[in-house]
């Protein structure tokens, strides 16, 4: 029986496919430890990413395909509301509970990519961007995160680090100039503390964020050029669209609102 292919559209993979209720995946050398990862998600109980079935006869990964809508730029005003931000500081954070007790197999390949200071703490998703979270409404609500997909990003590093990566793309850590259309008015500085309250960051973390957020970018940003310049496609493709640029005005509005931040993460309660 074969089952009609749908071509999932996503920022960098090429080839990803819809078939019924599965999506096919080409495998990565970071395949095996993705999958294992997905596989200890299972375990313990953590239902909020694709599962991981096996491996098709063409050689493809075969994971679930998560039902839900994922947004798409221009975002959509559900997916920059206050309570989709809250919603993905939860999911994160549940995820990293999850994660916390995972083992990586003995001589895992991970996509190598920024590094935070000093040891790993958890294997963290790494590239939680509006398109890599399945929304699903619920009768007479907006549609909210729901599940996490897209690990292909996935390696070990600190759950700051992964929380720093999130809020680049949802507060947004981003110059006004830079942000979707309705990303623009949003008091990002405010919605870096709601972030992480719903996400329940402790003190400590948060005094370490917005100096991880800078060497994150700085880091992403050397990165990011060599990819582009190294393997082409989708990475090239996102250089030539200026992604260097975006990274160095992101770091110049860290710079500016730094003491807000700083200030607003550490306020008491309301
Ligand atoms: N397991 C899944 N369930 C539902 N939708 C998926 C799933 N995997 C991928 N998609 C859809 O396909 C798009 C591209 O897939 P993704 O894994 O994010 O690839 P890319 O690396 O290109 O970003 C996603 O943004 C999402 O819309
Ligand atoms: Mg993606």
């Amino acid at each position: 029986m074969s089952v009609r292919e749908i071509p999932l559209i996503g920022d960098i993979s090429e080839g990803v496919v819809r078939a019924g209720t599965t999506v096919r995946r080409p495998m990565r050398a970071t395949s095996p430890a993705v999958h294992a990862l997905l596989r200890h998600l299972e375990a313990v109980g953590f239902d909020r990413a694709p599962r991981f079935l096996g491996i098709d006869e063409r050689g493809r990964a075969i994971l679930t395909y998560v039902e839900g809508v994922v947004p798409t730029h221009p975002l959509p005003a559900y997916a920059v509301s206050d309570e989709a931000l809250t919603a993905v500081a939860r999911l994160l954070r549940r995820f990293h509970d999850a994660a916390a007790s995972f083992t990586p197999p003995p001589g895992a390949i991970w996509e190598d990519g920024s590094a935070p200071e000093g040891p790993a703490e958890i294997v963290g998703h790494c590239d939680v961007t509006p398109a890599n979270v399945v929304f699903r409404a619920r009768p007479g609500t907006q549609p909210l995160p729901y599940a996490l997909i897209d690990f292909d990003l996935a390696r070990p590093t600190t759950r700051l680090f992964d929380v720093v990566t999130t809020l680049r793309h949802w507060a947004p850590l981003a110059d006004p100039v830079d942000r979707d259309p309705l990303q623009r008015p949003l008091d990002a500085v405010a919605r870096v503390r709601l972030f992480c309250d719903a996400y329940g960051l402790p003190t400590r973390e948060r005094l370490m964020l917005v100096e991880t957020a800078r060497i994150r970018f700085g880091r992403s940003y050397t990165l990011m050029r060599e990819r582009a310049r190294t393997l082409g496609g989708g990475w090239a493709r996102m250089w030539d669209g200026g992604a260097g640029g975006r990274i160095r005005r992101a770091a110049a509005w860290l710079d500016a609102h730094e003491d807000a931040i700083v200030s607003r993460l550490l306020a008491p309660d309301p």
